[in-house]
Parts: C-alpha cells; sequence; structure tokens
C-alpha cells in the first residue's frame, strides 16, 4: 500500500457536519501516520444482512474510534421493507452491543462506548426499496446531496445474483459518473465475493460492470486480505534479510496452505448446495495466499506493483486437472450430524465440504514445488496457515552418530484464529552425546502488540474510501485464477470429481493423505502439538 498520505484537497470538516456530533473524544488520535479518509457516502446495498450487522457496522464503529472518517461522512443503508432509520439504527446498535459482550467475537472493542456509537448513528440513513426498481435510484441521486462532495461508495452487501442488476441501474441512472481528472468525485462500487462461479461466469461479470464503470471504480473484496495475518507476509518476505535468500526451488521442498473450520454450514445449507468446499474457498481465498507467498518482490509497495506481481503468479498457476484435487463430505462424526442433516441440504447432496488440492506454478522460482491446499468445514481445528517446508539437509557430516533423521525446517505463518509466525528447526540435546532434537521458536502477535479492535474490514472500508485498490482484486487475476480451476469445475471427461466421505470433526479424507502420500510427503496434523522430542 502506498502511504496514507493526507489528501491536500480534504477539508478537515465540511459545513453539513455542524449538524451532527463531532468526533466523541475531541480529535482521536489516528494509528500512527493514518489521517481520515476523504468525506463519503457509504451507500450500502443490504443492510439488512448479516455481513452489513457482522463486520462492515463493528469496521466503521471501529474505524470512527480511530478518527479514520471524515465529519461529514454519510452512511446510507438500503434494503427492501420499509423501516424508520431509527429502527435500523436500533438493531445496529444492539447487535454490536452483543458483539462486543462476546469475549470469542473478533470484534475485541471491550465495552461498546456510547458517543463513538451515536458519532455513526447520527450519520446513517435509510432508504427501503427493491433493489431492481429504477425509483429507488431516483430517490438515491436526491439523497447523495453533495454533502460528501460528490464522493460515494456503493457497498454490494447482496447476493451475487443483485450484482448485475444493481451496477447496471446506478449506471443508467448517472451515479456512476466520475471525473478524477480535475479531482472531481469518486465513485466507487465494492463486490463482495462470489465474483462468478466459474470462467464464463466471471468473465461475463467483469464484462457487464465495466460496461457501466471503469477498472478503478471496482473493488473486489477478498477479506482474506483484510486480515493482518495475510497483510505481515509480505512483510515477513521482503522487510528480512532471513527468508528471500532461500524462497525458491533450490532451497523449498513444498509448501501446505490449510484453512481448516471446526464448524459445519450452519445457516447457509442454501449457498453451499450452489457453491461447494472448492468454489467458496480455494480460487480465492487460498489462492490469495498461494499469491502472497509466492509473488516476486514488487519495486514498490505501489498498488498496481503489488497486483501486478500478484496476477504474474496467478498466470503462471498450472491449470489444474481432476487428478490434482481431492474432495470430501463430512458424515456423522464426534463433532456433529452428517452435511446431509444440515438445514437446507439435500438428503443426497453431492457437494464437498472438504477440498484438497495440489497446484504447481511454472515458473523459474517455483517450477517442481508442489503447493498443497485444503480446505473444509466440521475438521478436527480451526486452522488458517501457511507450511512452508525446507529441503532436507545433506547428513554427511554426522556420519556415525545416532542422529536419526533430523525433521525438516519448517517456517509456519499463522492466520487464524493463532496469529503469529513459528518456525521448527534442530539442535543438540544436552547431554554428553551428540543427539539432535526438534524444537520450535515461535512469535505471536499478542506477545509483542496490543490486540487491536479489528473485525478485518477496517482496513478494505478505509483503503477503498482513499482510493487504495491494493488489497482489491482486479479483473484480470480473477479471470486468472477461474482460469487456473476450469479443469476442475468443467471436467474434460465430462465425469464429477468423486467426493469421498469424512467423519464431522477428523481431519478430512483418507484419500487427501493418499495425494501427498503419492508425492512421499504427508499433511501437517491440524491437532499438532509443539516438537519437543528427541530423534533418535
Ligand atoms: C467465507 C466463506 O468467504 O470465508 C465461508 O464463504 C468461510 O464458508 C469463511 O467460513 C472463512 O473466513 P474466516 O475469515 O472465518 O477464516
Amino acid at each position: 500500500m502506498p502511504p496514507n498520505l493526507p489528501n491536500p484537497s480534504t477539508p478537515s470538516a465540511s459545513a453539513a457536519s455542524a449538524k451532527v456530533a463531532s468526533h466523541p473524544h475531541g480529535t482521536p488520535a489516528s494509528p500512527a501516520g493514518k489521517h481520515p479518509a476523504p468525506p463519503c457516502t457509504l451507500v450500502i446495498f443490504g443492510a439488512g444482512g448479516d455481513l452489513t450487522q457482522r463486520l462492515l457496522m463493528p469496521a466503521l464503529y471501529n474505524l470512527s474510534v480511530d478518527g479514520l472518517l471524515d465529519e461529514a461522512m454519510k452512511i446510507v443503508g438500503v434494503n427492501h421493507g420499509e423501516r424508520e432509520t431509527k429502527a435500523w439504527a436500533d438493531e445496529l446498535h444492539d447487535a454490536l452491543q452483543k458483539f462486543a459482550a462476546d469475549k470469542a467475537s473478533t470484534f475485541h472493542a471491550g465495552k461498546l462506548d456510547d458517543n463513538a456509537w451515536n458519532w455513526v448513528a447520527q450519520r446513517l440513513d435509510y432508504i427501503a426499496g427493491d433493489f431492481e426498481d429504477d425509483g429507488l435510484y431516483r430517490r438515491l441521486a436526491q439523497q447523495l446531496d453533495g454533502t460528501t462532495r460528490g464522493n460515494v461508495v456503493f457497498y454490494l452487501a447482496v447476493g451475487a445474483r443483485f450484482f448485475k442488476p444493481i451496477v447496471e441501474r446506478l449506471g443508467r441512472a448517472g451515479l456512476l459518473k466520475e471525473d478524477r481528472k480535475d479531482g472531481g468525485p469518486f465513485r466507487r462500487i465494492v463486490i463482495e465475493k462470489p465474483f462468478g462461479t466459474d470462467l464464463a461466469s466471471a468473465r461475463d461479470l467483469n464484462r457487464h460492470l465495466l460496461s457501466f464503470a471503469k477498472e478503478t471504480q471496482i473493488y473486489r473484496i477478498d477479506h482474506f486480505l483484510g486480515k493482518d495475518t495475510v497483510q505481515s507476509i509480505l512483510a515477513v518476505r521482503f522487510a528480512n534479510a532471513w527468508f528471500e535468500p532461500v524462497w525458491r526451488r533450490e532451497y523449498i521442498d513444498s509448501v501446505q496452505i490449510t484453512a481448516s473450520e471446526v464448524i459445519g454450514v450452519e445457516e447457509r445449507g442454501n449457498f453451499y448446495e450452489q457453491t461447494g468446499a472448492f468454489r467458496d474457498m480455494v480460487p480465492n481465498h487460498l489462492f490469495q495466499l498461494l499469491g502472497m507467498i509466492a509473488m516476486e518482490s514488487p519495486n514498490s509497495f505501489d498498488a498496481e506493483a503489488i497486483r501486478n506481481k500478484k496476477a504474474e503468479i496467478f498466470e503462471a498457476i498450472q491449470p489444474l486437472t481432476p487428478g490434482d484435487v481431492i474432495f470430501g463430505q463430512y458424515g456423522q462424526g464426534p463433532a456433529g450430524v452428517a452435511y446431509r442433516s444440515e438445514p437446507n441440504v439435500a438428503k443426497d447432496s453431492p457437494i464437498e465440504t472438504y477440498a484438497a488440492a495440489r497446484v504447481q506454478i511454472d515458473n523459474r522460482r517455483w517450477a517442481g514445488v508442489p503447493f498443497y491446499l485444503r480446505t473444509g468445514k466440521r475438521l478436527a481445528a480451526r486452522r488458517t496457515e501457511i507450511s512452508v517446508q525446507l529441503k532436507s539437509v545433506p547428513l554427511r557430516v554426522f556420519r556415525g552418530m545416532p542422529i536419526g533423521v533430523p525433521t525438516p525446517n519448517v517456517l509456519t505463518l499463522r492466520i487464524d484464529p493463532s496469529h503469529g509466525t513459528s518456525f521448527d528447526f534442530n539442535v543438540k540435546t544436552p547431554g554428553p552425546v551428540m543427539q539432535i532434537g526438534a524444537v520450535q521458536s515461535s512469535f505471536d502477535y499478542d506477545a509483542f502488540f496490543t490486540q487491536a479492535a479489528n473485525v478485518g474490514y477496517e482496513t478494505l472500508l478505509y483503503d477503498c474510501m482513499l482510493g487504495d485498490e491494493t488489497l482489491f482484486q482486479r479483473a484480470d487475476s480473477i479471470e486468472a485464477t477461474w482460469a487456473a480451476v476450469n479443469g476442475v469445475l468443467h471436467p474434460e471427461s465430462g465425469s464429477a470429481i468423486p467426493v469421498h466421505g469424512y467423519a464431522a470433526g477428523s481431519d478430512g479424507p483418507a484419500q487427501a493423505d493418499a495425494l501427498l502420500a503419492h508425492d512421499g510427503r504427508a499433511w501437517r496434523a491440524l491437532t499438532q502439538t509443539r516438537p519437543g522430542k528427541t530423534s533418535q
């Protein structure tokens, strides 16, 4: 990301903001180097939805507490169903209070600050309307009356079927017109995933959006990129001398990328029956992690410099074939009922809740280094992490000594729920005999930094208002990732990928173990303990 420099043309507060509360604690101290985003109206389509309640509003609240929103900021909620703005605000307030009280929630706000909430609440407005009704967009146009200098972010927190109709109507109503040449107002659209369901539909969606807006106006979200621990991958790689020299095929044996969850499909049976684990996680979240691990060093932290390097990696992925993937579906097990017994799931559903893949990158740095990806619901542990395993060392120097086979060096970047980095390596065990013991050195974010109130959408919203596209997907990258998996979604043979069973609460199907065993490797255990045993 470019440094978040103050926008010289941003007035501190517009005249319109005089009627609403100013920042609750005077001018709050913004995090170092950060300045309030330019004034902007955030229009949220899907104001009554889960995403708005659970993530967008907590993120806006946190941004306001940090002083990163302009005094003139407005938040317009759009949804079907008549209701007063106050009723919407009350509902959001109740939800925030609940999250604040819940120690396990990602909100981390502790207690909800009334003043801070009032600051947000006074900027809320609600418009009822059908997303496909042109009248809604005429009313919206009247609402966008220039109090935020005409700057608007349209956030599509809606089901994917509404992406096209909303953008088309925004375009036809003239709401996407911008002329940035003279520092004129910006008009931006934020699109949630799923961005298409395969290459053809993603291309079609891109074409459609780009006929109403420019690429620079479209912010395609992958919420994994909002996570500090994901952004930190670039810091670990490029701000240290340790790693980059060995970050290549000559030294790296393989990479494992895991996003395992203990939850099942919960209330999302309808969505999941259309999507499955592979589409839901692999070409988007897991590929984004792969992109951060595998991309070349950009010349700067400029958005395009980073996005170009990531795009190169996605283009270099060898198209996956059905032989590169294993699908599974959870049956009844220690962690609960079978997928087919979940609400809104067909009794004979063929949908996968687990996917593993072997990915190869065809470039000079990575050729021959397999990237093993796996994700699934109802697995033994919640664990999102990347493990980079180095090649084994030549053991000749230890000949004649009872050292056994040393454990390979593995660098693990822990994304969620534990945040940090661990390194597995070998030392001599204490005592008169030369023996090798595997140990682990570990860094935990919590031990070094205060846990910031952060639901993961703060940076994404803030960057979008600033016009920083680093953490958002460009059209070409989205299409390259779908192109890489098209052979799995539409196998040439026409036959569906087999779906193997696994018990709810296990490590996944045995066939996924076989995928790695075939290459002479094994998955890292999901319920892993720290190494500490002497290898004899
Ligand atoms: C979403 C998927 O995009 O990511 C969900 O649709 C999944 O199925 C979620 O549970 C995982 O995200 P996180 O941030 O909880 O790891």
